[in-house]
């Protein structure tokens, strides 16, 4: 199952194995139930993402990936213009400007697709690591003029100290006062999602301008937005505030066929090779993939696994 089942669904599972995005962290009771009826449970969120081992069935990349697509696809619907320049014989358009906050997976594949229609793409992101990814995708990164590295645990972002908080909020102003589409995915493991547009931000930008908040399911990065919703904000309203928080399921396609693949990747991979029984699901608890992904073992709380240590 994809999404956590309910109590309902967890009892037809009986003490069978479950493959999911389980958040057990967020569903204690869910978890307790499951270990309960002895299942099996194994959490498609709890990949470690940095470990090359688990590329092949990291979900959460390869939907984050499909999301950050679809999230400058909504942008330009909703954009009432084109973002690419163009000489025409009725006069000059300006490409559209094209603002990218959190350059995680999704911040980079919003990126790419920016670019790629033709935008001047900009990204930020408090890990400096990301500078060169940015370009890479053709944005340009901006600055905060202050020095304070963001890379916490995993790959992921750590909560900012106030100093630096203050300097990211002033270069923000200025970047999102000359942005036409905003697209914002920044998110901190365990946290609420950092709030950077807030309303006095939204007032200063353009009528018309769009801003995607891909955050928006875990109380958003921007100010006023709604989870699942598209809203209007700024002055007059005029700017629109797209929180939609299921991007993947509107290229299902392409996130069902991606998804499938890193789950048959995972059952066919998790268990030792050579003792393999056919038609059993065997898990090797020595794979760190594997173990950072059990949550129960026939009924037995393996959550939360050891922390590897830093390759
Ligand atoms: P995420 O969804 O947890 O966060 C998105 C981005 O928001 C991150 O890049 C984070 O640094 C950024 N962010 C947090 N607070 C911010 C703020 N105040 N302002 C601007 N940006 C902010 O990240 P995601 O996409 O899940 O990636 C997490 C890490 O895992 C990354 O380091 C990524 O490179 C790494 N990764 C590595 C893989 C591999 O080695 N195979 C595969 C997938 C991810």
């Amino acid at each position: 199952k994809i999404n956590p089942p309910s109590s309902d669904e967890a009892a037809l599972l009986g003490d069978r194995a479950l493959l999911s995005f389980v958040q057990p962290r967020q569903n204690e009771d869910l978890v307790k139930q499951l270990g309960d009826q002895g299942a099996t449970v194994l959490a498609m969120d709890c990949i470690p993402r940095t470990l090359s081992r688990g590329q092949a069935f990291d979900a959460l990349s390869s939907q984050a990936n499909i999301a950050g697509y679809r999230a400058v696809i909504e942008a330009a619907h909703a954009f009432g213009r084109l973002f690419a320049g163009q000489m025409t014989a009725a006069g000059k358009v300006a490409p559209a400007k094209v603002l990218v906050l959190g350059a995680g997976v999704a911040g980079l594949a919003a990126i790419q697709t920016a670019k790629n229609m033709g935008a001047q793409v900009y990204g930020y992101d408090v890990r400096p690591v990301v500078q060169e990814q940015v370009e890479a995708a053709g944005g340009i990164f901006l600055k905060v003029d202050f020095e304070e590295d963001g890379s916490g645990a995993g790959g992921y972002a750590k909560e900012m100290s106030d100093e630096y908080k203050e300097a990211e909020k002033a270069m923000l102003a200025k970047a999102l006062a000359d942005a036409d589409v905003v697209i914002t995915t920044a998110l901190i493991p365990g946290r609420p999602a950092p709030r950077l547009v807030n309303a006095e931000a939204l007032a200063t930008m353009r009528r018309g301008s769009v801003l995607v908040d891909m955050a928006a399911v875990t109380g958003g990065n921007v100010e006023g937005s709604v989870s699942g919703e598209r809203v209007g904000g700024g002055v007059d309203g005029a700017v629109s505030i797209i929180g939609y928080s299921d991007l993947p399921s509107r290229l299902p396609a392409t996130s069902s066929n991606l998804y499938g693949r890193n789950a048959a990747k995972f059952v066919l991979s998790a268990g030792p090779q050579t003792t393999g029984e056919k038609g059993r699901l065997l898990l090797d608890y020595a794979d760190p993939a594997v173990r950072g992904m059990l949550v129960l073992d026939d009924g037995a709380l393996k959550f939360p696994a050891p922390v590897e240590p830093a390759p």
